[in-house]
């Protein structure tokens, strides 16, 4: 190769590599402005959602490590009215679709906090077994992972706030994606509570 085609090359490559990076950087760069404006805007949400999200109210869900795109999904939901609700659709109302993204940015960047909830031990085992034939293959690893990231954890959630949604979800209150759906049939409703014990029993530190 002529030294001069190898120079050629070379500056190619390192032209290459800075367009790269600072498209990398401006990404990166976006979302930090994103989780700024979120964190600004959060404050609003955590005297009733705690602080960085993590409830300590039964009714009260826990929104801080929740998936971004749940949180986002969830609030444009409350927004258009089409996910039933006693305060958020009146709060969800006050921000546009940027702000949404940034408070959703914010809060999934926060510890998924779990508190320590009573539960019945035996709804606990019965729970753990329909959750492995029913449910693991959305809601991961027990429930502190998601298949999709529009699909909520649900591992330390808690209790009551899991079961106003379950009824909602299972009276058609509140519609949810057909494969979900799917999932709920031919399930009992002792079923259900014994599951949504499992979940709300994981407590503490977990990964
Ligand atoms: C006055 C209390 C209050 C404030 C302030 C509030 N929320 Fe909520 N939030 C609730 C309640 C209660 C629910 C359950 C739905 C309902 O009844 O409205 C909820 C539900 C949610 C959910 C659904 C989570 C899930 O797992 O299903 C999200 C997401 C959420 N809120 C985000 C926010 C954000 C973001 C803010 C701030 C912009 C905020 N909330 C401010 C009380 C509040
Ligand atoms: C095929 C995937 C899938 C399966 C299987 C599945 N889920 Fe879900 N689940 C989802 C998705 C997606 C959502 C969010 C739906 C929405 O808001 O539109 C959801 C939402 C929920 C919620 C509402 C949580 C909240 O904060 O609003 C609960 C509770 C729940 N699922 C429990 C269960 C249980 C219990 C089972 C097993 C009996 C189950 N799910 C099986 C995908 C699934």
């Amino acid at each position: 190769m002529s030294m001069l085609r190898c120079w050629r090359m070379i500056g190619c490559i390192t032209l290459t590599l800075t367009v790269a990076a600072t498209a990398w950087a401006q990404r990166s760069d976006k979302k930090a402005r994103s989780i700024e404006l979120g964190e600004a805007l959060g404050q609003s949400c955590m005297a009733c959602h705690g602080t960085r999200g993590a409830s300590t109210e039964q009714a009260i869900p826990i929104i801080g490590g929740q998936n971004d795109v749940f949180i986002s999904l969830s609030m444009k939901a409350y927004r258009d009215g089409t996910r039933p609700s006693t305060i958020m659709e009146r709060i969800a109302k006050g921000y546009s679709t940027k702000e949404i993204e940034a408070l959703a940015a914010y809060f999934s960047t926060q510890p998924f906090l779990r508190p320590l909830q009573e539960t019945d031990p035996e709804k606990v085992t019965r729970g753990q077994s329909v959750h492995a034939r029913k449910c693991k293959k959305c809601h991961l690893h027990n429930g502190r992972d998601a298949i999709d990231t529009d699909s909520p954890l649900l591992a330390g959630q808690k209790l009551q706030y899991l079961r106003r949604n379950m009824e909602e979800i299972l009276t058609g209150k509140r519609s949810v994606e057909i494969k979900m759906d799917a999932a709920l049939r031919e399930i009992t409703r002792e079923e259900v509570e014994a599951t949504l014990h499992f979940y709300a029993a994981q407590h503490g530190e977990l990964h």
